[in-house]
């Protein structure tokens, strides 16, 4: 058998949307880190950094790096869409991407809206969600964790601080908004798939419209009408950037924690040693999901657009390239963490990027670890005899350009009312 080629290697291609990197990057994202930190990744024509320090340096620094792709020197607008179609402002008022004092009071909003909203109610709200969830699952004894659980459990709990009706078609639309904004964005989807999302997008985006006008007729006790009010109090905000925002908490709020959901329960179940602790010891759920997020990030890589030249290390970094951010592999980095590739829930180390860093940091960081202690707790305390129902290798995962994450996590568990023979 031959070695394969390391990245200083001509024949060495990196293929961060492979088979094999869904399932496990990171011998991949270490070779890198060692070898060509700040590699030149033909495909995405931009600069793939490995180390925790160049990723902390870029995203720190967004006088140099922005996040607006229109920095880009091969950003094209997708050529179906006009200026004005809903699709593309929502795009141009975007939280993700915007910089400067816009985005700083967009994300003033959102804090206040999250922090008002989310902290004051969400325990008791997620602990009932999760209950509810679990209920009809208990007496079959099976299921799909990803598809019955983690699938509905966060876009639950945010759809329902935004006031959206539990099991309603507007939940369901608001999933799919948050998937189709994933695929629709990424500059390796193909175009007729970008077409088809863009149009389902538009009609999610106009529901989301008539909803904004149903909320300002007649205001209710959510965030949704928080929102709505804030935009209507002052001339400060824009219909469109409250609906950006509103699909920004969809997106980032739903996406991402479901994917987490599912390593967690799946990294527990493949270390029976921290499995047992986390059951023991309610005290250490916290700081598991600290561990979670860092030892299985759910995004592939994060990307920011040079203002200006600039220098990462050795390498000369031209205004107008792209460079994506691995966040996976500066969680993994030795130099910032020692034995990053054992999980231990135990660790809490300073410095972690999972949130991201600087101006653009998760604003619903604290929500998501919530999510995660509750969600996960309440599973494992509540789920007899809880274990994988397939192999470890059989685990199937998404084929997604963004996200990263189990595709189905087959479980089964002593059902409710059966006599508990293990
Ligand atoms: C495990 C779950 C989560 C992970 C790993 C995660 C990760 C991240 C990361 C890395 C960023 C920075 C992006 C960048 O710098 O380009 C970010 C931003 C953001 N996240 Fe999260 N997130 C999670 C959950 C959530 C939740 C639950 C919400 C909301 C309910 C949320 C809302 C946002 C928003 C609105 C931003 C944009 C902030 C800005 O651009 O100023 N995220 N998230």
């Amino acid at each position: 058998m031959t070695a394969s080629p390391l990245p200083v290697d001509p024949g060495f291609v990196l293929d961060p949307m492979s088979v094999e990197f869904d399932r496990d990057p990171y011998p991949i994202l270490a070779r890198l880190r060692e070898h060509a930190p700040v590699y030149w990744w033909p495909q995405g024509r931009g600069w793939f950094l490995t180390r925790h320090r160049d990723v902390m340096a870029v995203l720190s620094d967004e006088d140099t790096y922005s996040p607006n792709e229109d920095h880009w020197e091969h950003y094209e607008a997708p050529p179906q869409l006009a200026d004005d179609h809903p699709v593309m402002r929502m795009r141009d008022s975007s939280i993700l991407s915007m910089e400067g004092a816009r985005h700083a009071r967009t994300r003033k909003l959102a804090f206040a809206a999250l922090s008002r909203r989310a902290v004051r109610s969400v325990e008791p709200l997620m602990e009932s969600l999760i209950e509810e969830i679990l209920a009809p699952l208990r007496s079959r004894g099976h299921c799909d964790f990803v598809r019955d659980v983690a699938a509905v459990y966060p876009v639950g709990v945010i759809s329902r601080l935004l006031g959206i009706p539990a099991d309603s078609e507007r939940e369901r639309h608001f999933k799919d908004l948050a998937d189709n904004v994933v695929v629709a964005f990424n500059p390796m989807t193909d175009e007729a798939t970008k077409l088809r999302a863009f149009d389902l997008m538009a009609g999610y985006l106009e529901e989301i419209g008539e909803w904004m006008e149903e909320k300002r007729r007649s205001p209710s006790d959510d965030l949704m009408t928080y929102l709505v009010e804030a935009e209507a109090d002052g001339d400060h905000f824009h219909s469109d950037e409250i609906l950006s925002l509103i699909s920004a908490l969809l997106v980032a709020g739903a996406e991402t924690t479901a994917n987490s959901l599912s390593f967690g329960l799946l990294e527990l179940l493949r270390h029976p040693d921290q499995l047992e602790r986390y059951r023991e010891d309610p005290s250490c759920r916290e700081n598991a999901a600290y561990e979670v997020v860092r030892f299985e990030m759910p995004g592939r890589f994060l990307r920011r657009y040079a203002k200006r030249d600039a220098r990462l290390g050795d390498t000369e970094i031209r205004k107008g390239q792209a460079l994506y951010p691995s966040i996976a592999s500066a969680q993994r980095d030795p130099a910032l963490i020692a034995d990053a590739d054992r999980f231990d829930i135990l660790r809490r180390p300073a410095d972690l990027s999972a949130f991201g860093i600087g101006r653009h940091f998760c604003i619903g960081a604290q929500l998501a670890r919530l999510e995660l202690q509750i969600g996960l707790g309440h599973v494992l305390e509540t789920l007899p005899n809880l274990e994988l129902a397939c192999g470890f290798d059989e685990v199937p995962f998404r084929r997604n350009p963004v996200i990263r994450g189990p595709a189905a996590l087959p479980i089964r568990f002593t059902a409710a009312g059966a006599a508990d023979t293990r």
